[in-house]
């Protein structure tokens, strides 16, 4: 059976089907639902045992785990190896984070000691399940912050 359909027909069906697909999605403010919120970033970047050392460059996900004790008590950290100027990737050569690209150079927190960059590299927050170490990429903490261990 072959069904003919009214362009003006095929038209209306289609934008009633846009119209409550859309709605089924969002609430009456036009927000998205609570079930399909975005939820943040976290990738699983390692196990504790990886991060022994007091630097651990992860390249791949452009930052670097700095492993800190104080009072006893050991924490990790993470700060961005992403240059604030132009977003190369900056290289640590103690004490310092250099830029390939223009030349900036950052202290071991981060902070701009030379320019073109005038923001200082950012802080990452990370976070444990078990013995798992997961970074949240798209976070900004302040410099102060770690996570105990
Ligand atoms: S991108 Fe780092 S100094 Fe320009």
């Amino acid at each position: 059976m072959i069904l003919k359909l009214s362009r003006r027909t095929l038209i209306s069906s289609f934008l009633t089907l846009l119209f409550v697909s859309c709605k089924d999605s969002t609430n009456t403010n036009g927000r998205l639902n609570k079930q399909n919120d975005l939820k943040p970033i976290r990738l699983k970047i390692g196990k504790m045992a990886d991060f022994k050392s007091p630097y651990t460059p992860l390249s791949i996900y452009r930052v670097a785990i700095i492993r800190v004790t104080e009072n006893s008590q050991p924490s990790l950290k993470a700060i961005s190896l992403l240059c604030t100027h132009q977003t190369c990737l900056v290289n640590f050569k103690s004490p310092t984070y250099e830029c390939p690209c223009h030349g900036s150079i950052f202290d071991r927190d981060g902070t701009v000691l030379k320019g073109p960059a005038v923001k200082p590299l950012n802080w990452k927050k990370i976070e444990i399940e078990g013995d798992d170490i997961f970074l949240l990429p798209d976070s900004n903490v302040d410099k102060s912050w770690s996570l105990k261990i």
